[in-house]
């Protein structure tokens, strides 16, 4: 403080010292004004260096009522800073009060992604039929991927997939069928099982994606025919669109399977009429299927002569197109929430 107030009376800074304490309207206020009378050149301070310059008789009478101002004004300081401290908090507590009146902001929880509901409701259809679910590597070997489905190097059928390969030759599997091949290797017969999981190939248009999900089904045991294959997946149809859908099985060609035919479902969106989703043919393609060739079976250390099997592999984002009357697959893949909320 200035030379003034350190020349002004103890009491007159005692009563100018009271009157600006309870002036003081903020904390920060209080503070300020503590420093300039108890700081080093507070006038507090002052008074106190002062008495070095009396004489020694009159240094304890002087001493003791500068002390008992600077009591007096330190109490004055702490009562105000406890009113000052309650005002705060009484401020922030009107100001933060929750107003029970006030409509709710509404929550927006979040859900699955559609094509992982499908991969579980079929889950659950295929486990009610007595069937487990086994998984295997997204990142392939040639021999799981080709060659022990009966493709050989060079085979045309690798033309059917376009694949992308590591320059070490390893490969993303272009479908869930080597999953089959991990399976049999592991165990033997009898063997009923479904295995979903991602794929990759090198595709992209309005029924095809470069990253899609299939779900592989194998079924290996004692007289295990074509017909069980066909009445399974009958059975898997009406359940999983839980209405009568036409289905129908077209001859095809897999190198892993014998006989081969793929599964086409009518056409959601024009009933068979022909439509660009269906390209005009009034069938969506939504599954491959067969009896495993005897090479497989052979290739993974089972008698051909013993056992036989059948195995099928469906698109899980086909599915759900259909089921959702979703006309583009790579609405899936775009994370629009507008989209996805539909499916909460
Ligand atoms: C296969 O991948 C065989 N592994 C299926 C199979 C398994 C046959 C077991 C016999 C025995 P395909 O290439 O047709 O077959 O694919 C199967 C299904 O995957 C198709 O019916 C289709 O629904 C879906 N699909 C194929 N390519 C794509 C793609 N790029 N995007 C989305 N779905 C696709
Ligand atoms: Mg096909």
């Amino acid at each position: 403080m200035s030379d003034t107030s350190t020349t002004l009376s103890l009491d007159a800074l005692a009563a100018d010292a009271r009157a600006r304490v309870a002036a003081c309207a903020g904390l920060a206020e209080l503070e300020a004004l503590k420093v300039e009378l108890f700081g080093k050149k507070g006038a507090i301070t002052a008074h106190l260096k002062s008495l070095g310059a009396l004489a020694p008789d009159e240094r304890k009478a002087a001493g003791a009522r500068i002390n008992a101002v600077r009591d007096e004004i330190g109490a004055a300081f702490e009562a105000r800073k406890a009113e000052l401290d309650s005002l705060e908090l009484e401020r922030k507590l009107a100001a933060g009060r929750i107003d029970v009146t006030q409509p709710g902001r509404g929550q927006q929880p979040g859900g699955l992604h559609p094509v992982s509901r499908t991969r579980r409701r079929i889950e659950t259809i295929f486990r009610n039929a007595g069937f487990s679910v086994e998984e295997g590597p997204e990142v392939e070997d040639d021999w799981h991927n080709f060659e022990a489905l009966n493709v050989p190097a060079n085979h045309p059928a690798r033309a059917m997939h376009d694949t992308f390969y590591f320059p070490d030759g390893r490969l993303l599997r272009t479908h869930t069928s080597p999953v089959q091949v991990r399976a049999m290797l592991r165990e033997k017969p009898p063997l009923r099982m479904i295995m979903p999981g991602r794929v990759y190939r090198c595709d992209s248009d309005m029924t095809h994606t470069p990253m899609f999900h299939q779900v592989e089904g194998l079924v290996v045991d004692d007289g295990v025919s074509f017909a069980h294959l066909k009445s399974v997946l009958h059975e898997f149809v009406q359940q999983y669109f839980e209405r009568d859908l036409g289905i129908r099985f077209r001859p095809s060609y897999f190198p892993f399977t014998e006989p081969s035919a793929e599964v086409d479902i009518e056409c959601v969106f024009c009933s068979g009429a022909g439509c660009r989703v269906c390209k005009q043919t009034g069938w969506l393609e939504v599954a491959g299927c067969g009896m495993v060739h005897p090479n497989v079976l052979r290739n993974v250390g089972i008698d051909p002569e013993r056992y036989t099997g059948y195995a099928f592999g469906f698109g899980l984002e086909r599915l759900t197109m259909l089921r959702y009357s979703v006309n583009d697959i790579r609405l899936y893949f775009e994370n629009d929430l507008r989209f996805l909320r539909q499916f909460g």
